[in-house]
């Protein structure tokens, strides 16, 4: 954990530990005066506040794109803004010019603030309810298909695996181990290489299961060392790539797809361009479940239809929905 945390950018200094107590209660007036890594907590530094200066944001938003190859000119700026505000807390910067030219000093930075922005959170199972009406109408899609058709589900910013995981565990208690391994193929993709390896390796800490009933860890689960490991019947269910999720998918391809916690982060125009890529690849009457905060409705364009409205639920509308601008 040490480790990943350093290697992610979120850590303020490394230090052999008298060291790190030094630091922790050394005066104030010893605080160096170029920044560097920081040696400080950020609640001892004053929040920057107000609005970027539009030129500064838009070189930043510029060198992301180029170096770190993320393009975040579809994200919601208030909240990448924010996390640029905290991080500009952390190395003790009194504005935006002033983080430009410590990233063009240390142009690993741009990756750091890439890996801020991509907030890899996710449990097994996350809103359980959800779940189990989830679980309900997968039954239903898997009886509706010819026997042994293949069953295929995306999980769009899958983050470390929990959601791709927790789609494989419904399937394997529907179908039995055999019948899944043959006939479920569930694709989970996400920018977030580390997040990714995590998913591949499929080892979990205690809190990630929370909300998995304790049968199902039984069933699905090896615990070591205080960890939990999915059983090779679910990592034989999915398959991990890094991908954005606006790169083209194949059209029609998939039965089911999951897309949660994605659009919050959106302009509503890119919202809508990602429920545009949704929509097309699903199959005809596909499922699709966004987070219990998003919706589907953008600028009065219907693609999808309510299945369970209350849970975000819903199925790949036909016919009968006006073209977005973007189509
Ligand atoms: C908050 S997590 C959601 C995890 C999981 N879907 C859930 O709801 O529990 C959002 C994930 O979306 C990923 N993400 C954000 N923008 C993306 C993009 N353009 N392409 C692919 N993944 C993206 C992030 O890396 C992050 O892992």
């Amino acid at each position: 954990m040490p480790g990943a945390a350093v290697r992610a950018g979120v850590v303020d200094a490394a230090l052999p530990i008298p060291a790190l107590a030094e630091a922790l209660n050394g005066p104030v007036s010893a605080r160096p005066r170029d920044p560097g890594p920081s040696l400080w907590p950020d609640d001892a530094v004053p929040p920057v506040v107000g609005d970027p200066d539009a030129d500064d944001w838009t070189q930043l938003l510029d060198r992301v794109r180029l170096l770190a190859g993320l393009d975040m000119g579809g994200y919601k700026p208030d909240t990448l803004w924010r996390r640029v505000q905290r991080r500009l807390q952390t190395l003790h910067l009194p504005h935006l010019r002033a983080y430009l030219a410590y990233g063009d000093r240390h142009p690993q930075e741009w990756h750091v603030l890439q890996h801020l922005f991509l907030v890899s959170y996710s449990v097994f199972f996350r809103d359980r309810a959800v779940f189990q009406v989830v679980w309900a109408a997968l039954r239903e899609r898997v009886r509706a298909l010819p026997a042994s058709a293949p069953i295929r589900l995306w999980v769009p910013g899958c983050a470390r695996g929990e959601e791709a995981y927790t789609f494989a565990i419904m399937l394997v208690e529907l179908l039995g181990e055999a019948e899944a391994a043959a006939r479920v193929s569930i694709w989970g993709t996400d920018l977030n290489a580390e997040a990714l390896a995590q998913a591949r390796s499929g080892r979990y800490r205690r809190s990630a299961l929370r909300e998995v009933e304790a049968p199902l860890v039984e069933r699905h689960f090896d615990a070591f060392d205080g960890e939990f490991q999915v059983r090779p019947a679910l990592q034989a269910c999915c398959r991990f790539e890094q991908r954005n999720v606006f790169d083209p998918v194949e059209p029609a391809a998939f039965d089911m797809v999951s897309c949660r916690n994605v659009l919050i982060y959106l302009k509503p125009e890119w919202q809508a361009r990602l429920l545009l890529q949704l929509h097309r690849a699903l199959r005809p009457d596909g499922l699709l479940l966004v987070a219990p905060v998003e919706s589907v409705e953008t600028d009065g364009v219907r693609l999808f239809t309510a299945l369970d409205r209350d849970h975000r639920l819903y199925r790949r509308r036909e016919r009968g929905h006006s073209p977005t601008p973007m189509e």
